[in-house]
């Protein structure tokens, strides 16, 4: 008999149990690497190995280990289950020779610099950047490029570390500030519009199942100015829906992804209609998108993504099986209440709610567009009203 597959996994926040029940379902062993710190959270049973090392940053030492794992391991796949592992598992990839996304690829999902480059070479539409590294080129383009403009990190997730700049001199002080830091920095236009995201499976160099979302309010609103984040289905009938879906296949064929799940954002020029590309990942999205895909056409991306992963190591084929097709909408904020109260949410259209460690949210999804947009109103209303608090800048949901 032939010897089971073994799947390595790379940690840094505990997530994926729906990819790691799938990995037992099918008989893949699963290992899995993350940090101390996180010795002590609730790890799904279903894993067969854990093993934690300092961190997962310094490679030198994270590549021993792994090797020495690897000398009586066979791993055939290296997942990594957060944004900040991406690079490393292909660092430990490119090193053991295992197939699967290599280092250059890996950059253009982790690095919104690369990312840029690549879809402006593909001849996608982008907010005007520059890398934040030559004073000449800076000054260039803010002659160039009118503003108001975003210096952001190139790897971080997190739009708390976002500065917006109006003139010439905040850009040069804000610069100041980040100091040798500023090379790790892009800048960019400032396009005024809704914000998107599409979140797809993809196999065989095929985008096979893709939901398209708008947030109600862009996200850098909510996570600078507080309050309720929403998202809600793009329903085909909406003028963005074509588009977006285009679009997307487009950014996920620049990036040359062949297999796996992505989460791409854009943003829709508020007065042109014309869709700029913001950025990507190859992960399933966070804010709990993965919960409201699942309410809009049973599909668990999780653990869809460990059946790609695990037909694409045994070559064989892989197929979307969508159970039906709903119309989605999420809120979620952080509340005042430790366990804030729900039962207000009663509509049979609720697919999910959560209440726990001041956090709440509420999945809706009805075949009917209106109806999931009326119920998320209501809902929004509600939640302003007892539930909601005052987000202080950080806040950002996991
Ligand atoms: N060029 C831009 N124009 C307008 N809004 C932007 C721009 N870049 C980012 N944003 C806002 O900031 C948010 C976060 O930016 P993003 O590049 O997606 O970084 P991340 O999600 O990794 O923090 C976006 O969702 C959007 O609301
Ligand atoms: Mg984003």
């Amino acid at each position: 008999m032939s010897q089971p597959l073994t799947f390595l996994f790379l940690a840094n926040y505990v997530k994926g149990r729906s990819f790691l029940e799938e990995c037992r379902a099918q008989g893949v062993r699963t290992v899995l690497v993350s940090k101390v710190e996180l010795k002590d959270k609730s790890w799904p049973d279903c894993i067969d190995e854990i093993f934690f090392v300092e961190n997962l940053e310094q490679t030198d030492n994270l590549l021993n280990a792994v090797c020495y794992l690897a000398r009586e391991r066979n791993f055939d796949a290296v997942i990594p289950l957060d944004d900040y592992a991406v690079e490393t598992a292909a660092f430990l990839r490119e090193h053991m020779r295992i197939p699967g996304m290599g280092a250059s690829t890996a950059h253009y999902f982790r690095d919104k610099l690369a990312m840029r480059m690549q879809a402006e070479e593909a001849g996608l539409q982008i907010p005007q950047f520059v890398h934040t590294l030559n004073d000449r080129k800076i000054a260039e383009y803010m002659e160039r490029v009118p503003g108001p403009w975003f210096i952001k990190p190139r790897s971080e997730a997190g739009s708390v570390q976002i500065k917006k700049c109006y003139k010439p001199s905040e850009v040069w002080d804000w610069l100041e500030h980040l100091g040798d830091r500023r090379s790790h920095f892009l800048m960019e236009a400032y396009i005024l519009g809704q914000v998107f995201h599409v979140d797809s499976i993809v196999f065989n160099d095929k985008v096979l199942f893709a939901a398209p979302h708008r947030y109600w309010r862009p996200p850098f609103d909510v996570w600078n100015g507080g309050g309720i984040f929403l998202s809600q289905t793009v329903p085909d009938f909406d003028q963005a829906y074509k588009p977006l879906l285009e679009t997307n296949k487009a950014c996920i064929k620049a990036m040359g992804l062949p297999y796996g799940v992505t989460h791409v954002e854009f943003i829709r020029h508020e007065e042109t209609g014309e869709l700029y590309f913001l950025e990507l990942a190859g992960r399933v999205g966070g804010a709990h998108i993965d919960r409201l895909v699942d309410g809009e056409a049973g599909l668990d991306l999780w653990r869809e993504w460990a059946r790609v992963e695990i037909a694409q190591v045994q070559g064989k084929k892989y197929k979307v099986k969508r159970s039906h097709s709903y119309n989605g909408g999420i809120l979620l904020c952080l509340s005042k209440q430790q366990a804030p109260e729900l039962s207000f949410f009663s509509d049979q259209e609720v697919f999910w709610k959560m209440g726990e460690d001041y956090h709440a949210g509420v999945i809706v999804r009805s075949k009917d567009f209106d109806r999931v947009t009326d119920l998320m109103n209501r809902y929004r209303l509600k939640i302003e009203a007892d539930i909601l608090a005052v987000a202080p800048p950080t806040a950002k949901p996991a």
